[in-house]
């Protein structure tokens, strides 16, 4: 099969398309031909990699797997032992490791039947963004109807998904997002949006009962500025520059305000499994939620769809499809 693999770590430039064998079908397991693989900062990072990630991944004895990628939605080939959940043919999405390949080997409780109302490239976006915007709002954020939501950084996977979520759990919600993305985010029913080239939402008089920080452009302390005294900050992203010690830097100071100076911020990683993926589908059956999707690329142009979400330009979901 044709896999895109990552040869050394630095940018990518380091992801190139190649055959590799088809993985082997293990107890628990189904072996689905991808139609579509999202694409997460995640796998930028992963991809940019370097010292930093080595040690860590070589201290917690993790496998590196040379392919990248963590969305799936596609087609049932074959189930292995012990399946029950699945049969040939059935259509799919969820989580796996090493999407970016024509035929992955994924855990049978990491999948669900993939809704008909969604297409292959809509299926494989929900993975990630819909865990990490449904778990920060949901349950670190605990946000209830009625309370204002700051969204900053709402113009990415995780945002345009955070955008409708906030407002499916009845929240105000003021989105941050560059100039490109004010009409799509508008459209994704984000009651007030700012355009940070125009305005500096730290300036505002306005108080937020949540503020999710998905850019990480901002310093923590200066977006704790417009929390309301009661209100929450979730860190769920990290800015794409400093490599992985800006990455760690941002999440131990937001860790060292919440132990020391006992304030009301979090960090979290996102959880994979079936249940939110359930919760995420049922939405979009009902209409409330539908995920937006940028560019799509073929498996054979992989490198230039992870380059492009390296560019912090992309707009919503970008998505390789084999
Ligand atoms: N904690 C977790 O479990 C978890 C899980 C998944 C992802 N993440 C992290 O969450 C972040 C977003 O992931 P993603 O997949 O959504 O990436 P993405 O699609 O690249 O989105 C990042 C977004 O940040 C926005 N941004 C850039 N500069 C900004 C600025 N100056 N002010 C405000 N917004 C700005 C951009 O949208 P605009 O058009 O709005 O500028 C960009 O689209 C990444 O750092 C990722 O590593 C964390």
């Amino acid at each position: 099969m044709m896999a895109l693999v990552q040869e050394g770590y630095g940018s990518a430039d380091s992801l190139h398309v190649r055959g590799v064998p088809v993985p082997a079908l293990t107890e628990g397991r189904v072996l689905v031909r991808m139609r579509a693989a999202s694409v997460n900062a995640l796998d930028w990072h992963t991809t940019h990699g370097g010292l930093l990630l080595e040690i860590i991944g070589k201290v917690m004895r993790q496998q590196d797997d040379p392919i990248r990628g963590v969305d799936l939605a596609g087609t049932v080939e074959a189930v292995g032992p012990g399946v029950t959940r699945f049969k040939l043919g059935d259509e799919v999405l969820g989580s796996a490791s090493a999407t970016f390949a024509q035929y992955v080997s994924a855990r049978e409780d990491r999948l669900l039947r993939k809704p008909p109302e969604l297409s292959f490239e809509e299926a494989a976006t929900l993975n990630v963004a819909g865990h990490t915007a449904l778990q920060g709002l949901r349950d670190h954020a605990q946000v209830k109807p009625g309370q204002r939501v700051l969204i900053h950084g709402a113009g990415g996977g995780v945002g345009t998904f955070a955008v409708q979520l906030a407002k499916a759990l009845g929240a105000h919600v003021t989105a941050v997002t560059g100039p490109l993305n004010v009409d799509l985010i508008r459209s994704l029913g984000a009651d007030d949006v700012i355009d940070y080239t125009k305005e500096d939402v730290t300036r505002r008089p306005e108080r937020y009962d949540a503020v999710l920080d998905i850019a990480a452009t901002r310093s923590v302390a200066s977006l704790r500025r417009v929390l309301a005294p009661t209100g929450i900050f979730v860190q769920v992203g990290a800015a794409k520059h400093g490599g992985w010690f800006g990455v760690f830097g941002r999440i131990i100071n937001v860790m060292l305000r919440r132990r020391l100076l006992r304030q009301r911020v979090t960090f979290f990683v996102a959880k994979p499994g079936i249940e939110d993926l359930v919760t995420i589908t049922e939405l979009i059956q009902a209409g409330t939620f539908r995920p937006a999707i940028d560019r799509t690329y073929p498996l054979t142009e992989g490198r230039e769809a992870v380059r492009y979400v390296g560019t912090g330009k992309a707009r919503a979901k970008v998505v390789i499809t084999a």
